[in-house]
């Protein structure tokens, strides 16, 4: 389990595209790209804006699932499956940490109200590689 944690947290020492399903109010999938931003461990974080649906859908239902995965070799035989609950970070210092300056496109700064963190605290996470079909799957509480 210790060996499969370090490989997954080694995928995200990169910021990492992938897609993001919430549960619309009408108890629908709907998924968009996100961007997991790097980090040392969990949870997984991404940025968005405040008054974006996907924070509606998760203040509704904080039950959320990302797919990720890459066309590049050597890891394009790599791929994740995960389970996780979103929630919003109330981390101050957060905001600065994870800014980027190309972020002005869409928001004023790092103190731009509408500018917020999202943390996905992971509980299952399926790895799928080279190493055959079936995955190899991580749990946490
Ligand atoms: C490559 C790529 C990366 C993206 N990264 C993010 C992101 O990190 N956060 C975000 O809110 N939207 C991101 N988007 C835009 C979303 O996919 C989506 O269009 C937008 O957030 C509106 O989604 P919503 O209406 O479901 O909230 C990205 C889009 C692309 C193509």
């Amino acid at each position: 389990m210790k060996d499969l944690e370090k490989q997954l947290l080694e995928l995200f020492h990169r910021d990492r595209l992938a897609g993001l399903a919430t549960v619309t109010p009408d108890g629908r999938p709907w998924v968009r790209y996100v961007t997991l931003l790097a980090k040392t461990g969990f949870p997984l974080v991404f940025c968005t804006d405040v008054h974006s649906r996907k924070m509606a859908h998760i203040r509704a239902n904080p039950e959320v699932h990302l797919t990720s995965g890459n066309l590049e070799p050597p890891d394009d035989s790599v791929y994740l499956q995960i389970q996780g609950r979103a929630e919003v970070s109330t981390d101050p210092s957060a905001r600065s940490r994870y800014w980027k300056k190309e972020w002005t496109r869409y928001f004023k700064g790092p103190d731009d109200p509408n500018y917020v963190i999202v943390e996905v605290a992971p509980y299952r996470i399926e790895l799928y590689g080279p190493h055959g079909f079936e995955p190899l799957v991580w749990t946490g509480s």
